[in-house]
């Protein structure tokens, strides 16, 4: 159960990790005020770090107007300052952190550093109505097969190498496909008609896609790119599902939650929602719009964490490239 709180506080949140650039604003029942958001693009598909903390710096700006004439609040209606203070991209964090900072010294507010993927988790579980799901967060950088158990989440399985969305795209790259990739591949799966053999890499708990990716690249131009798709998806999902299932017998949850980027995917979708029927679990998929990065999922961690006394003030909010889901402690719950 999350803690409860008063419908008028407010929450303002910013996200920036990676690409996203977002700021929002919710109450303390998830009522989502504002919800801005803008991604930096280019046309070869990478990010550079330092583009990345351009892009944000320039965009902050007019995103929190934006966001707070769209709330109808004014700063000093506000609450409680949150951000994403990792996993993510070094430069990314560094601004989107300082921004954060600023606003909280400014306005004398309180501060909460957020997790990214906690981030996910928690605003997915809201509104997916899920009370105490195993967590499947498949996004570009991200795949983990997470539950919560003593006061933290924990990983029971993941990546080894590469995101599931990371080998979609590289390997629609290789096909000729634009960014993100993902999409179209995820069409071209249920059109393919034939199976080819490729590497299927589940290590315990853990899986690896990188040998899979080489494997279906060395065989373009001798299979047809349907067949490829479909094969190299098929067995990515399978893998999947396979450390998915293992982790509800082991953990005996009874609902299954997917969020991220993947999550969108009809063919992941179709895999889970066979073996989640044949165990009678419950599949729950978190809405698109905010399973893909947004501010709206840092805010309502943010006024969770405000709710359970983890603001800090401006010099104590920290930024961690690499915070892991469970190095945060859950004491909301
Ligand atoms: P994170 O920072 O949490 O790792 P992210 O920035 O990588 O997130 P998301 O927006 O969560 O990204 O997810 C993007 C990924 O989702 C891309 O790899 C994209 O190809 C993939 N994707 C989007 N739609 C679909 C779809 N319908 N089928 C398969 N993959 C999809
Ligand atoms: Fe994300």
């Amino acid at each position: 159960m999350e803690p409860k709180m008063r419908k008028n506080l407010a929450c303002l949140a910013l996200e920036g990790t990676a690409h996203t650039a977002g700021v929002a604003v919710v109450d303390g029942r998830c009522g989502v005020l504002a919800d801005e958001r803008h991604s930096f693009t280019s046309k070869t598909g990478g990010m550079v770090p330092r583009e990345l903390a351009e892009h944000h710096t320039a965009r902050f700006p007019a995103l929190l107007e934006a966001a707070l004439a769209k709330s109808g609040k004014g700063f000093g209606e506000i609450d409680c300052i949150a951000y994403s203070a990792g996993p993510g991209i070094g430069n990314a964090l560094s601004v989107t952190a300082t921004a954060a900072r600023i606003l909280a010294l400014l306005r004398g507010l309180p501060i909460v550093p957020v997790n990214h993927a906690v981030a996910h988790i928690e605003i997915a579980k809201k509104l997916c109505g899920a009370k105490d799901p195993l967590v499947l967060y498949v996004s570009g950088g991200n795949t983990q097969v997470i539950g919560y158990e003593n006061g933290r989440y924990r990983v029971y399985g993941e990546t080894l190498d590469i995101g599931v969305g990371n080998l979609l795209d590289s390997f629609g790259r290789s096909l000729g496909m634009g960014f993100p990739a993902g999409p179209e591949l995820d069409r071209v799966y249920f059109e393919a008609v034939d199976y080819i053999e490729l590497p299927y890499s589940v290590k315990g708990m853990d899986v690896e896609f990188s040998g899979l990716q080489t494997a279906a690249e060395r065989k373009i131009g001798k299979a047809g790119n349907a067949t490829l798709a479909y094969s190299m998806m098929h067995n990515a999902f399978a893998m999947l599902t396979e450390v998915t299932e293992r982790a509800l017998a082991h953990t005996g949850k009874k609902e299954l939650m997917v969020t991220g980027g993947v999550a969108a995917s009809k063919a992941l979708q179709k895999m889970l929602a066979e073996m989640c029927s044949g165990r009678g679990t419950k599949l729950k998929m978190c809405p698109r719009e905010y399973a893909t990065d947004n501010a709206v999922n840092i805010a309502w961690t943010g006024m969770q964490m405000f709710g359970a006394k983890r603001a800090v003030t401006a010099d104590k909010a920290f930024t961690n490239q690499d915070f892991r889901v469970d190095a945060e402690e859950v004491n909301w719950l």
